[in-house]
């Protein structure tokens, strides 16, 4: 019988699964523990909106119906929130999804598409599965090194991401930055802003990417409703480019992407800002207790603009993670990311900040 491997496309022989670290339900089964503080994924411990919750409610009786393949009340709210054209809107599961689908939609076998190293795991992930070459670009002292990024285009070059901010540094590119790097951009080229995290910033020369999908230029901005609005377990996002650029999205998009739940959710979520500056002042109070303890313990961290934070603890982050494990808490090791003896860790609630410094400190005794 022939196997497998022999028939597979090679491209995804090359694919590293992706590691989301230990979920917390394996940590609990190993651990024989009720609880864990799970500080490894970026999630909003403050959970959904109220106002979803209900939406959720009302409608999970419909589920048995097919989504709005459209996703038109969401498309038209977002339309007016943002004051663009809804033909500039893109839905997708997540905006996992809208990378994938950009992938998909734009990447030639061997084109090239740019992006900073460590970058988030979906960049090379699609530019992988599509046969496009991946050219990694490293950071410079943990933030993007744009003119390193414009410097490294070609004839080939198709795509750009920038996470901004950067996941998983934290650190952002300013407004003059991005200008400046938009300015040796040619239009053959589409950058991605990828904004995961952008309510969280509060920095005001932050460099936002609508500005330049505003101007019409080959760039999408892409937003999710997995952080600050509490939704990663629905998995919704979206892409917010100039129409044409979305039309060729919505070529590759599956017909029902997006659950009607989601929809629905996403749509409250929208409606209810006092949960997103929730979110937000949860994400400031926990970060300056951090960057106290930090201070406190000697441990240089990478100072942020989203709801997690860098930090260097001098010894083996796989070390680490095992130990903190063990009090009950899980982080993101930083050897994935080629930085290994680094953590990455989620601002989480009061308490759950206050375990995680507890357990810090009895580990690295
Ligand atoms: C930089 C970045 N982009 C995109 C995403 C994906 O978010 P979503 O849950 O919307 O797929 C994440 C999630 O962690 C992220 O960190």
């Amino acid at each position: 019988m022939i196997a497998i491997s022999d028939i597979v496309r090679p491209s995804i022989k090359q694919i590293k699964p992706y590691s989301p670290g230990k979920s917390s339900q394996e940590v609990m089964a190993e651990l024989g523990i009720e609880e864990v503080t799970k500080l490894a994924s970026n999630e909003n411990p403050l959970g959904p909106s109220p106002k979803a919750i209900a939406a959720m409610q009302q409608a999970a009786a419909e589920v048995y119906v097919y989504p709005d393949p459209q996703c038109c009340d969401l498309t038209e709210a977002l339309a007016v929130h943002w004051q663009v054209d809804p033909e500039g809107i893109v839905v997708g599961r997540g905006s996992d999804e809208i990378i994938h689908m950009l992938g998909l939609a734009f990447v030639n076998p061997g084109e090239e598409v740019i992006y900073s190293d460590p970058p988030f795991a979906l960049y090379p992930f699609t530019t992988t599965i599509m046969d496009g070459k991946s050219v990694r670009i490293p950071h410079k002292d943990f933030v993007h090194d744009l003119s390193a990024m414009a410097a490294a285009i070609t004839g080939k070059t198709k795509l750009i991401f920038i996470s901004n901010p950067y996941n998983p540094t934290g650190t952002i590119v300013t407004a003059d930055e991005v200008a400046g790097f938009m300015a040796q951009v040619p239009d053959n080229v589409i950058v991605a802003f990828d904004e995961a995290y952008i309510e969280y910033v509060d920095d005001p020369n932050y460099g936002e990417g609508l500005p330049f999908v505003r101007e019409g230029r080959n760039a999408i901005v892409l937003r999710t409703f997995s952080k600050a609005y509490g939704l990663a377990g629905l998995r919704i996002g979206y892409g917010i480019a100039p129409p044409e650029l979305v039309a060729a999205l919505k070529q590759v998009r599956e017909p029902f992407n997006v659950a009607g739940m989601a929809q629905v959710a996403a749509l409250a979520s929208l409606q209810d800002p006092a949960q997103v500056a929730r979110s937000f002042r949860l994400v400031q109070e926990g970060k300056q207790y951090l960057y106290g303890e930090f201070d406190e313990m000697g441990l240089a961290y990478v100072p942020t603009q989203a709801n997690f934070i860098l930090v260097d603890i001098g010894i083996d982050s796989q070390e680490c993670f095992d130990s903190l494990m063990r009090c009950g808490v899980t982080v993101r090791t930083g050897d994935i990311f080629g930085l290994p003896t680094h953590i990455r860790v989620t601002i989480g609630t009061r308490e759950q900040n206050q375990q995680f410094i507890s357990a810090l400190r009895e580990v690295l005794v």
